[in-house]
């Protein structure tokens, strides 16, 4: 009965939004959920976004339902953004899904009702919601190395280590194709090499979470790591999400693409795809995807749309480096230059639990508990409070 029922945990990145919004303080300040600000605080509404829009209110013609597997136009633009020539397009099956979340918990199910038993690798760190959807998902997660003892750089040699030895030949493999969640930190293009070589050398299917497309160094630069671990595989699957890159967070927009060997395994694996929507969701809202497809029809809204996604991401740099001087400035000992390489939303910080605590309880800044800071909801002229407070807390 319900009344046995006991309360849940906050979830660990959007519970604290719910703390935010309760909390009094006038001078908090949200740096948690991964959003995009602008200098006024505004989560913008891009302006290619809101030319489809308009277009798109004047011209649809019906709110019928979408196909299982989404709205066409869209999910062969998805395709072209993720992948290059090299891969016939009949190997090649997207779907439309609510946002990445609801591609990743596809992919789940997709992995655990067809090829169990399967396992999926995890990094260390993750997102903090990648083990929950794979558990939800009855798909056991093991976890693999990836960031070094010193919090700051990525340990190669660990990762393909645990990869070469741990996993068992045919298991998956979760990889962050670019901007890694939360750390920023990404292999270098060698680096990836060398992870596509033991990626197919142990058969491993990739699951590549790629929601920052855009966000490191650019739409097509984001791709080459991604692309490298597809030259070397003929299975791999990746969940695409559009929340960051045209700004739809609540409209939902992801997709999951799924690459097979031919074409027949193409067109089996698509329907076991659908079926797996068919009995979550049905089908997927229209408005985002059409958005989407309507930028990219159109070359004078897709250039708009790549100089508004520019301009996001340099912002982003610029602040990171403004966070950086300013520590500096607050006195010795607050050197975050390991920061300035970091890539996409969020600077991995390398504050302690009991630090991001008191950042939140005495200074009304939230941020997650694995010392995750969302640059992106940083402000230029909240950024001498925010380091003051930061250097107050690492001296407490
Ligand atoms: C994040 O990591 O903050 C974003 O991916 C948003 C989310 O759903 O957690």
């Amino acid at each position: 009965r319900f009344s046995t029922l006991s309360v849940a945990p906050p979830d660990a990145i959007l519970g604290l939004t719910e703390a935010f919004l309760a909390d009094s303080n006038p001078d908090k300040m949200n740096l948690s959920v991964g959003v995009y600000k602008d200098a006024s605080g505004q989560t913008p509404v891009l302006k290619c976004v809101k030319a489809a829009e308009t277009k798109l209110i004047e011209e649809e013609k019906t709110k019928g339902y979408l196909p299982i597997d989404g709205y066409t136009d869209y999910r062969n633009h998805v395709r072209n953004l993720v992948f290059d020539e090299t891969i016939e397009h009949d190997r090649i099956a997207v779907i439309q899904t609510p946002g990445g979340t609801g591609a990743l918990r596809v992919a789940a199910d997709f992995l655990v009702t067809q090829l169990t038993p399967i396992r999926i690798w995890i990094p260390t760190p993750t997102w903090a919601n990648h083990g929950n959807i794979f558990a939800a998902a009855h798909l056991e997660a093991q976890p693999y190395s990836y960031l070094g003892a010193d919090r700051k750089s990525l340990d190669i040699d660990a990762m393909l280590d645990d990869l070469k030895n741990k996993t068992r030949v045919g298991d998956a493999v979760l990889l962050h194709g670019c901007c890694h969640n939360p750390t920023g930190i990404d292999p270098t293009a060698a680096q990836w090499k060398e992870i596509a070589k033991v990626v197919a050398e142990k058969s491993l299917i990739p699951l590549l979470d790629f929601a920052y497309q855009g966000f490191g160094a650019g739409i097509a630069e984001d791709a080459v790591g991604l692309r490298t671990v597809l030259d070397a595989v003929d299975e791999a699957i990746v969940c695409s999400s559009f929340s960051k890159n045209f700004g739809l967070y609540s409209e939902r927009v992801g997709a999951v693409s799924l690459v097979a060997s031919d074409a027949d395994a193409c067109k089996a694996s698509l329907s076991q795809l659908k079926r797996i929507v068919r009995t979550n969701y049905s089908n997927p809202p229209r408005h985002g995807g059409a958005i989407v497809a309507t930028v990219l029809d159109d070359a004078g809204l897709t250039a708009m749309w790549t100089e508004e996604l520019t301009e996001m991401r340099e912002r982003i740099t610029r602040l990171r480096g403004d966070f950086i001087d300013t520590m500096k400035s607050t006195g010795a000992g607050h050197d975050f230059e390991f920061l300035r390489s970091q890539n996409g939303m969020f600077s991995f910080s390398g504050l302690t639990p009991m630090q991001v605590d008191e950042l939140k309880n005495k200074h009304s800044i939230y941020i997650v508990g694995s010392g995750r800071i969302n640059v992106a909801g940083m402000s230029e002229s909240k950024m001498s409070q925010l380091c003051e407070a930061v250097a107050s807390v690492m001296e407490s």
